[in-house]
């Protein structure tokens, strides 16, 4: 069989190129457009998923359709009219595998099966389709690190250490006191190894003694998780988002992990320790480029490319290798850099330009603002920053990822501790690690359980106390509305290719001030972002002047000078685009 047009390219580059050469461009001949948007940008050399945005859907929290109190596919069906309006290109949907539930969805008992409590097979064909006729990827969520401890191959491998499978999980034999076999820490607090008294040796798990890690090195493993991959591709999925990467190989020599000079009381017990011998190993780039060579064999429908996002919490020298050697990694290790650099124009733009000036040649950037493990935005800045910090996630070079009710700026929910359901939260009460703050169900209109569950069933976690005025359904009615300012600012993304995949040209700015201006290549149009991340009426940067608001953060044709809190994007306006204010 003839190899597919991206497989080849990957070929091709592999044998011929060198890792300084910029990377081959995508073959003319094989684009396809994949959702025409008439009058809109015109086809570029990008792929779907550099030009898009990506929309993380936590699937408990989405819609109940059922009546059960928790989300579920037929609900997150129902509710893709929402993305569609909003405008975005992907929906990345967490954890849908069967599951016991210990980490909600992320300690996976079959791989290529649905949990009941989110449907069935059917329900999730449906859903592809639904997305797919809507113009919206797919992205699901791949968990190699780790499984369930009742996923059969587990149960196996614990039954006996001459069983085949023994070796599929990381066993090794007590210390000589009959201790762990090292000092290696869990992720969720306690130590990484779990003793099993019916073989005599200890498993290790990065996270909870449920969630028991698979060993890479292990050949037949690998090939088992890589058909994992090929299962879902074939049944229509666009890319993944993978899990917990960085955990994914361990030290072959089981040393012990070197203690942490700068822990303090209040930080994770699990940073006790650096974790020099169980995070970012070397070998893991050999797994992902393994993953990668199934993803770029399994081109789309439209001979358009998969897309593979690493899941990686790692300083930005370390991040960059993640793209592979030749780019053979993940299209988009996830940049989480924006959720823990300070809210300062001077920071967020220096880190911009680290993270900018650290990309290997032909890298494609990535932005996050929030997930379903962090702290929400609007809780972190407050909501008239995280307007603000919508305009800098929608208009920074690179692919953004928007959580789920971001969009309406939905905040931490506090927790009363009867109704606590994380494990970490559990396991390390009382210092603020608890994940469900930003889990709560999405709020959908001022009904019943906002709209999230029609039945009897009180929700899985209780629902936003502001619910009445934050919500969907209110906020469309509103044209200044966090949701209002979301579709204008995705609507004018799409409008503008020097906003998707323009270059990025800092400019100096007022204190407080972060400016930059986005530039269309091809065409040479240039727009430019001016963001007032501080309480104080600012100047606009003098390349502002003589142009148009296009769009201000306060919804209406902006001002001489920029307003507290307020981003605008300014520009001479294009042709055929309405002002969205
Ligand atoms: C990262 C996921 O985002 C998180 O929710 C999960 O608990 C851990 N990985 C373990 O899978």
């Amino acid at each position: 069989m003839a190899p597919s047009p991206v497989a080849a390219r990957v070929a091709n580059r592999k044998e011929s190129r060198s890792w300084f050469e910029p990377p081959l461009p995508a073959p003319m001949e094989h684009w396809r457009p994949w959702r025409p948007r008439v009058g809109l940008a015109m086809p570029d050399e990008h792929a779907w998923w550099q030009r898009g945005v990506v929309y993380q859907v936590y699937p408990r929290s989405f819609q109940d359709s059922n009546g059960d109190g928790v989300g579920d596919l037929p609900g997150v069906l129902s509710r893709l009219d929402h993305l569609a309006a909003l405008g975005v290109d992907a929906v990345w949907i967490s954890p849908i595998y069967p599951s016991p539930m210990a980490d909600f969805g992320y300690d996976v008992s079959d791989y290529t099966g649905i949990a009941p409590v989110f449907g069935s097979l059917e329900d999730f064909d449906r859903l592809v389709a639904a997305a797919h006729a809507r113009g919206l990827r797919v992205i699901l969520d791949y968990v190699p690190n780790h499984s369930s401890d009742r996923h059969p191959w587990f149960i196996e491998s614990r039954s006996s250490p001459a069983n085949p499978k023994r070796d599929w999980y990381v066993w090794r034999d007590p210390a000589p006191d009959g201790g762990p076999p090292n000092n290696w820490l869990s992720e969720f607090g306690g130590p990484a190894w779990t003793f099993d008294a019916t073989t005599g040796q200890y498993y290790y798990h990065a996270y909870l003694p449920e969630q028991p890690d698979l060993n890479w090195r292990n050949p037949e493993l690998r090939a088992a998780m890589l058909d994992v991959l090929r299962f879902w591709f074939d049944r229509g999925v666009d890319g993944f988002r993978v899990d917990a990467i960085h955990h994914l190989i361990e030290d072959a020599a089981f040393r012990d992990n070197p203690p942490n000079p700068d822990w303090k009381p209040g930080m994770s017990p699990a940073r006790r320790l650096i974790r020099a011998h169980t995070m970012d190993q070397p070998e893991v780039h050999d797994e992902i480029a393994d993953m990668r060579r199934v993803s770029d064999t399994h081109a789309d429908a439209h001979g358009g490319e998969r897309v593979l996002i690493g899941e990686a919490y790692l300083p930005i020298d370390r991040l960059m290798a993640y793209y592979g050697a030749d780019l053979s990694g993940f299209q988009l290790p996830f940049n989480f850099h924006l959720l823990s650099t300070p809210w300062r124009a001077r920071e967020i733009g220096a880190l911009v330009e680290r993270y900018e000036a650290a990309l290997p040649p032909g890298a494609w950037p990535n932005w996050v603002l929030g997930n379903h493990d962090r702290s929400r935005v609007a809780s972190r800045l407050g909501p008239a920053q995280a307007r603000v910090a919508a305009m800098l996630l929608l208009t920074l070079r690179g692919t953004p990822t928007i959580y789920q009710g971001e969009e309406i700026g939905m905040m931490d929910v506090p927790i009363p501790p009867e109704r606590v359901q994380d494990p970490w939260e559990r396991n390390v009460p009382s210092l603020g690690f608890g994940r469900d703050p930003v889990r709560t169900p999405m709020q959908w209109d001022a009904g019943p359980n906002a709209g999230f569950t029609r039945g009897a069933a009180e929700p899985w976690l209780p629902l936003a106390p502001d619910h009445g005025a934050v919500n969907v359904a209110a906020q469309a009615a509103d044209p200044r509305s966090m949701l209002s300012l979301h579709r204008a600012l995705l609507a004018l993304r799409r409008a503008e290719p020097a906003l998707s995949v323009g270059s990025y040209i800092p400019i100096e700015g007022a204190e407080d001030v972060l400016a930059y201006e986005r530039r269309d290549t091809a065409t040479g149009r240039r727009l430019l972002v001016a963001l007032n991340l501080g309480g104080q009426e600012r100047e606009l940067p003098d390349a502002a002047s003589g142009r148009r608001t296009l769009l201000s953060t306060y919804m209406d044709n902006g001002a001489p000078r920029l307003r507290p809190d307020e981003g605008v994007v300014v520009g001479e306006p294009a042709a055929g685009l309405s002002s969205p204010a």
